[in-house]
């Protein structure tokens, strides 16, 4: 039954091309309510494309941006149920200047690979999510039907933490109700060599917000008499790491699994170029951080801290001497298997508490919180995805680790009690959420045969 399904693939490459960059000219910005309309017509041209192969599918609301549920019954009797989930937001385009071209008119290039698609969105998520939406429109083009049950969930807010997801997931816990949940979001090894990702990050993202003088003061009438509320946050900050970035607050690393010897014979096999990881970051060297472990290691096993950004005071040309009123920044934190993000942000609470310099004060704003996630590499489904990647690939697939985070495969688990296969065929230099994101159209052609040679599998 693959056979005719890839050959359809194979010969109807451009078309699905097209259709791709038709999502693409959507700019489906999640976190800018400027682009509200695009958020529903994205949501509105993905139902439209899953209605004609015989899913009832609905938008439906929630406290955000819409999700789009569809059902479609497969071939009946106990066959597999897939829960596939998407996400079809996208990261704001700034900073345009450094495009290339307009990202949101999607535009084919030559690369290396062949050709490649270039556009905000190109490979995170909407190339990655076409390829299963485009190999289930093959197999329903080729059959008439569908090989398994099917649930899909798109939601359009993954690139801002996923807020109103887990009151999705439990509302309408029934109906998402499958086998296992399929995902495309992830990376390969290189471009001829496929993986699945058994392990993701979690992520705790936070705001702290100092507040001191009613209003901004003359530095010179009242330094050193009145606290500063940017002297005052950059004590917490200063605080929360010691000079390896190990997170101070107290039982932060309560409950992380340290990888196996197994595991870490693994990943030192991948043979790892560590020259130019660093490379593709633009540095010669890592710095400080826990030296004593890989740089795989550290990104894939070891929970971080980051500040984001930061807000305060005079930033205009020239000095001014002032004490400003208030100062933020925003604090995030990679979390690994087993943490417990509401743990952590009570801790991180009374840390706060205890390093605030008298004189001001200092709120502590949570915009989103998901836990790490481990997926047992034992479980019939990986091994049904590595023997689809293998039937599509000449080179054998791999496991992987990742220092990302999807909001999703934690509370998968957590609430709907399935694992999630993470089948992704993104290249480290594809650049997510950067300037000229691109997917390459070999990934992305060799992605939709595997979705479908996936489909036969679990047949
Ligand atoms: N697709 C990415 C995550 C990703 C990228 C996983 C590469 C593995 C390899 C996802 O859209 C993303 O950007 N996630 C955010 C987290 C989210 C909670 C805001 C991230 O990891 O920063
Ligand atoms: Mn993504
Ligand atoms: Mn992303």
């Amino acid at each position: 039954m693959l056979e005719s399904v890839l050959q359809r693939i194979d010969n109807g490459l451009e078309g699905s091309i097209e259709r791709w960059a038709d999502l693409l000219r959507i700019p489906s910005v999640s976190t800018d309510p400027a682009y509200e309309s695009a958020m529903r017509e994205a949501a509105q041209w993905l139902l439209d494309e899953l209605a004609p192969l015989g899913f009832r599918v609905e938008i439906r609301e929630t406290e955000g941006h819409p999700v789009v549920i569809g059902h479609h019954e497969g071939p009946g009797d106990d066959a597999t149920h897939v829960l596939y989930y998407g996400h079809y937001d996208v990261q704001p385009p700034e900073p345009y200047e450094e495009w290339r071209n307009e990202p949101f008119e999607p535009t084919l290039e030559d690369s290396p690979h062949g050709r490649k698609m270039v556009a905000r969105g190109a490979v995170d998520d909407k190339g990655q999510l076409m390829m299963w939406v485009e190999a289930l429109k093959a197999w329903h083009a080729e059959h008439g039907g569908l090989p398994i049950q099917v649930t899909v969930l798109l939601e359009g807010e993954e690139e801002v933490g996923s807020r109103n997801l887990r009151p999705v997931l439990e509302r309408y816990r029934d109906e998402l109700k499958a086998d296992v949940c399929v995902v495309s979001d992830t990376g390969m090894w290189d471009v001829d060599t496929p993986a699945i990702t058994y392990t993701l990050r979690g992520l705790l993202y936070t705001e702290l917000t100092c507040r001191g003088p009613g209003h901004d003061l003359h530095s010179g009438f009242y330094g050193g008499a009145i606290e500063n509320p940017i002297n005052g946050l950059t004590k917490v900050l200063g605080a929360l790491q010691d000079e390896r970035g190990r997170v101070q607050v107290p039982g932060f690393y309560d409950g992380v699994v340290e990888p196996s010897d197994e595991e870490l014979a693994a990943w030192k096999a991948l043979d790892m170029d560590d020259t130019g990881f660093l490379a593709s970051a633009g540095v010669t060297t890592a710095g400080g951080g826990e030296s004593d472990r890989s740089l795989l290691e550290r990104v894939w096993s070891r929970p971080s801290c980051d500040i984001n950004g930061i807000i305060g005071g005079f930033t205009g040309n020239g000095a001014k001497t002032v004490i400003p009123r208030e100062a933020s920044a925003k604090v995030s934190f990679r979390l690994v298997p087993d943490q417990d993000p509401d743990r952590i942000i009570e801790s991180l609470r009374r840390f706060i508490d205890d390093h605030t310099p008298a004189g001001c004060s200092i709120e502590l704003t949570v915009h989103s919180a998901a836990p790490a996630i481990r997926i047992p590499t034992e479980s019939r489904y990986l091994k049904a995805a590595l023997s689809a990647l293998d039937a599509v690939y000449d080179r054998e697939p791999v496991l992987l680790g990742s220092g990302g985070s999807i909001p999703i495969a934690a509370w998968a688990r957590d609430i709907l009690g399935i694992d999630t296969l993470l089948m992704g065929f993104s290249l480290e230099d594809d650049g997510m959420h950067s300037p000229n994101e691109k997917f390459e159209v070999t990934c992305f052609h060799r992605g939709m045969r595997a979705h479908a040679a996936l489909l036969e599998q679990l047949r």
